[in-house]
């Protein structure tokens, strides 16, 4: 479903991205594992569309997407919860969802896809009229997954959904992650704390200064020494 291949990304003169190729199948629930600033959150950029590579290849059902605007890379079917949520404050959880019914129309009637986003999240039906600044984190995480859920893709990419929440909220996100797996959309995660990798991951990538350094089952990863060198031990 989506193949990135040999990509190298710049930003300014550094060289941030070292020939990283992965691979996304349908269904598949892939985490993209590594250590603060080891290049997670510009692998899902590149592949949204936000930074041109300078060289490689991003294929998204068989399209080439790389040096495509992120709009159309979105209305492709590619949904993006970033990792600071970027939900629109002014907007209340209701108007954040039905948004993006209106960013890629067609396909599913909007009133089902909406429905679909509370299903996954029924928290987030209690918050419907509050707005951005009366959410705690954990809701911002929700609501932003919600809304690329909205979207109908067939692929969601989440960067860091565990990040900063409380032990207490983490199974509630997690439980709507594993949902919108049972719905048949593929999604790739960037995690840096090997805790937080979801006990549903059907397979993993460890990124380390840039590079891709290991590819393969969870149980594998956890016992692959220069793995568990960098991210630490089996978290279970
Ligand atoms: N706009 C930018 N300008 C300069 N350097 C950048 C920029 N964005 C990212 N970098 C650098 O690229 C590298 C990878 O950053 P990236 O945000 O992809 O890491 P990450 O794995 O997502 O980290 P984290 O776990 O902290 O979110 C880091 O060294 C970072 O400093
Ligand atoms: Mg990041």
């Amino acid at each position: 479903m989506l193949t990135v291949t040999d990509v190298d990304v710049f930003i300014q003169t550094s060289h941030i991205l070292r020939h990283v190729s992965l691979e996304v199948g349908a269904r598949e629930v892939i985490c993209l594992v590594g250590r603060n600033g080891s290049g997670k959150t510009t692998t899902l950029r590149t592949i949204m569309g936000y930074h041109r590579p300078r060289a490689g290849r991003v294929e998204f059902r068989g399209q080439p997407i790389h040096g495509r605007r992120t709009h159309e890379i979105a209305l492709l079917g590619l949904g993006w919860a970033p990792e600071d949520s970027a939900i629109f404050s002014d907007l209340t959880v209701a108007e954040n969802i039905e948004i993006a019914t209106w960013t890629r129309p067609g396909g599913r009637p909007a009133a089902e896809r909406i429905e679909l986003a509370y299903d996954v999240f029924p928290g987030l039906r209690r918050y419907m009229a509050r707005k951005g600044p009366a959410m705690s984190g954990g809701e911002r995480k929700m609501l932003s997954i919600a809304r690329a859920l909205a979207l109908d893709p067939e692929l969601l990419l989440l960067d860091e959904p565990f990040e900063g929440l409380s032990p207490a909220i983490i199974p509630a996100v997690s439980l709507g992650i594993a949902a919108i797996t049972r719905l048949g959309r593929a999604i790739l995660i960037a995690e840096s704390n090997i805790h937080h990798v979801p006990d549903y991951t059907t397979r993993l990538y460890v990124i380390e200064r840039g590079e891709i350094i290991f590819d393969g089952p969870p149980d594998d990863a956890w016992r692959d020494t220069t793995v568990s060198r960098i991210i630490g031990g089996a978290p279970r």
